[in-house]
């Protein structure tokens, strides 16, 4: 009594029976053969992304580690890296880690600041594939943890990046208060024998609230003379820094040159969004991905009609520049409000005005909406399948990783 089992191991329940896998299509098949909601990905605009970030790496004389997480998944990561395996990736959970190790990639940064609990997963999946694996440090606890734990693991070894903050304020260490700091933890990562030091990371995630293209550059900008400055700090001190990774979307977006940065590392750009669009980072023709949805009823006393995609099809993310959840592809309606599983669909409300009333008869029961996310990476998140299309023809179905 009071025992625990495996959940794999308990079998007093039986499967369902209409599984969700039985509810795919056969392939290829039209957009309305789907079950709605679905997540479309038009993947001609992915292969131009990925090829486009990849040239302007070229051109600007960095390298471009990519980000997965936006995607999670192995085909579009192999276009981001143009094929090439062996190019480095940054993967934000141990599931990413695990699922592109094991799917041959063979140098993985873990770009969340590392705990604890971490190693010894990374470890053990760095063992069992063969990948080098990197971690981001950015205080000297971690350097503590991390001796007692090759303590216990002797043969243990990872790439380490200071991680540094140059205006974002999220994590790492701010270079313009605090560059001691990050001087001595540069120092004991370089002492470490069972860490090689990589160099410095940086994320500007602040360049998502940039209000247009030359902002989102400036951030950028200063991002690179940030981290330059204070890498030019550690070599005054005797530390050289072979990476300066820096970048976000909105500034590798939006800018061309990286001067002082060895490398970036953007990940959003694969599918770009309606934020992206308003960091001035892309154009509406180069977001990628829709949410496809169907009316399923008309309101009209309230002005509204509802869809099947609510919250877990789109997150409640909110674009900096309005205050609704997505907007309908080809007209002027926004999905307003959501719960767990339907969306309001309303049409947009003027900056000064009174919201518009609209004919539902052009949008009757059934028929089919695509909804463009405010921020891809939490909106594909939601799905367990990606439907892969070209010219409105679904082609393949992508299945991206899971979990945490
Ligand atoms: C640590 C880190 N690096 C890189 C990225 C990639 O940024 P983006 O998706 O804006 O390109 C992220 C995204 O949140 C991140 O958290």
């Amino acid at each position: 009594e009071g025992s625990m089992s495996d959940p794999d191991e308990r079998n007093e329940f039986v499967e369902p029976y209409l599984t969700w896998n039985a509810m795919r299509p056969q392939l290829p098949c039209k957009l309305s053969d789907l079950v709605t909601p679905a997540f479309i990905v038009d993947i001609s605009i992915v292969k131009r992304n990925c090829e486009l970030m990849i040239a302007k790496a070229k051109s600007s004389g960095v390298r471009l580690r990519p980000h997965v997480k936006t995607h999670k998944t192995i085909e579009i990561a192999k276009m981001q890296v143009g094929g090439d395996l062996n190019n480095g990736i940054v993967c934000s959970t141990l599931s990413e880690v695990s699922f592109f190790a094991s799917n041959g990639f063979t140098d993985i940064t873990y770009g969340i600041p590392i705990t604890f609990m971490k190693l010894l997963p990374l470890y053990q999946i760095s063992n069992k594939t063969g990948c080098k694996i990197s971690l981001i440090v950015d205080s000297v606890v971690q350097l503590d943890e991390l001796k007692a734990f090759f303590g216990n693991q002797k043969n243990a070894h990872f790439g380490c990046f200071l991680k540094i903050d140059t205006g974002y304020h999220r994590a790492g260490v701010d270079v313009k208060l605090h560059k001691e700091i990050g001087l001595e933890i540069a120092r004991r990562i370089s002492q470490e024998t069972n860490l090689t030091f990589r160099g410095v990371y940086s994320h500007s995630g602040h360049g998502y609230h940039a209000l247009d293209t030359a902002d989102a550059q400036r951030i950028s900008f200063e991002e690179c003379k940030e981290a330059k400055l204070f890498t030019e700090f550690l070599r005054e001190n005797s530390i050289n820094c072979e990476t300066i990774s820096v970048g976000s979307t909105p500034s590798c977006g939006s800018s061309d040159q990286f001067p002082g940065a060895t490398e970036i590392h953007p990940g959003n750009y694969v599918f770009f969004d309606r934020q992206q669009v308003q960091a001035g980072a892309c154009k509406e023709a180069d977001i990628a991905v829709c949410v496809l949805t169907r009316v399923i009823g008309h309101y009209e006393s309230s002005g509204h009609m509802l869809c099947d995609a609510g919250s877990l099809a789109m997150s409640k993310d909110l674009a900096t520049q309005d205050d609704h959840l997505g907007a309908v592809e080809g007209c002027d309606l926004v999905l307003q409000s959501v719960s767990q599983e339907c969306g309001k669909l309303m049409m947009k409300q003027p900056e000064n005005g009174k919201r518009p009333a609209f004919n539902m008869d052009d949008h009757p029961r059934g028929s089919l909406l695509k909804i463009i996310p405010n921020h891809s990476c939490l909106t594909a998140a939601c799905h367990p399948l990606y439907y892969i299309v070209e010219n409105d023809t679904v082609i393949d179905v992508y299945k991206p990783c899971r979990g945490w």
